[in-house]
């Protein structure tokens, strides 16, 4: 794969993955979005009721309705033009004041500087290349004192070529992670956990970076760190969903950001 993965290559991905991506993530089969990630993120982001909130990478726009249900301004975007169409026939059908843009989150043209009380990004920024270039634009649009909060695969953990090490009872006993200093672009194929046995792979572009690159690209940006979560499963959730307790076990699953625009 080369290192020149385009926005349009990735666009091109997410296109194709959109139907089946709404109606799987609208049916529930997304059980770590569900019973773990959200709960987990939507806690960690803190009070949104009231603020005007862009939400980057918004897909279909499942979160984006969840954080207007509890009462913020939402405007989403999402590189997709099918996730887009998806998102904006479901707030034609339940309306909820949000707005959907095309554009990607490197490039917000249509936003003034300032024009968010704060910005959260779900599971998205792992999957667009340009971190940098949004993590620039990001900044610009948020107020000053506002906060930008965004989930991501866990960079340490999620790697090309990485997988579950296992025993000879096919228990799990570690994770293999590779190429961490040589990150490339990648397709990611895999399916949500509870999703039917015949529902097709989504193909997820993926642009591995080291951790130290997502915080000195937060810090160069004039960003101040306020916090960091790797999220566990709980031990009730990994009982319900054994699968699941490699993410308990061995080694996280998700990383979160929360960092702050400083108050001029
Ligand atoms: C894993 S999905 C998450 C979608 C949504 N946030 C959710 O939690 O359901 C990743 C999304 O990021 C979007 N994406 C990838 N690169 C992007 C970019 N440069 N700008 C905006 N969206 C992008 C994809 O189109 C896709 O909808």
């Amino acid at each position: 794969m080369s290192d020149e993965l385009r926005e349009d290559e990735v666009a091109r991905h997410w296109n194709a993955n959109a139907e089946e991506w709404a109606r799987e993530v609208r049916a529930g089969h997304d059980i770590a979005r569900e019973f773990m990630n959200n709960p987990a993120f939507v806690a960690f982001i803190g009070e949104v009721s009231g603020r005007q909130v862009l939400d980057a990478g918004c897909g279909e726009g499942y979160n984006t309705r969840l954080l207007a249900r509890r009462g913020a301004a939402m405007t989403g975007v999402d590189i997709s033009e099918r996730m887009i169409e998806l998102a904006r026939e479901e707030e034609r059908r339940s309306p909820l004041g949000i707005r959907y843009e095309h554009t990607s989150y490197t490039s917000l043209g249509l936003f003034a500087d300032e024009s968010f009380d704060a910005v959260v990004s779900f599971m998205a920024l792992m999957d667009g290349p340009g971190f940098d270039h949004a993590v620039v634009e990001l900044f610009r649009v948020l107020r000053p004192g506002g906060t930008f909060a965004f989930s991501i695969t866990h960079p340490c953990f999620i790697t090309r070529g990485g997988h579950w090490i296992r025993d000879a009872q096919g228990v799990k006993t570690g994770l293999h992670v590779s190429h961490y200093f040589t990150p490339a672009p990648w397709i990611d194929r895999w399916r949500f956990t509870d999703a039917p046995t015949d529902a097709p792979e989504f193909n997820v572009p993926r642009f591995d970076r080291t951790l130290s690159f997502y915080v000195n690209t937060l810090l160069d940006a004039g960003f101040v760190l306020s916090r960091i979560e790797e999220p566990r499963p709980p031990e009730a959730y990994c009982r319900e969903h054994p699968s699941q307790s490699g993410w308990r076990e061995h080694a996280a699953l998700y990383l979160y950001f929360r960092v702050t625009k400083p108050d001029d």
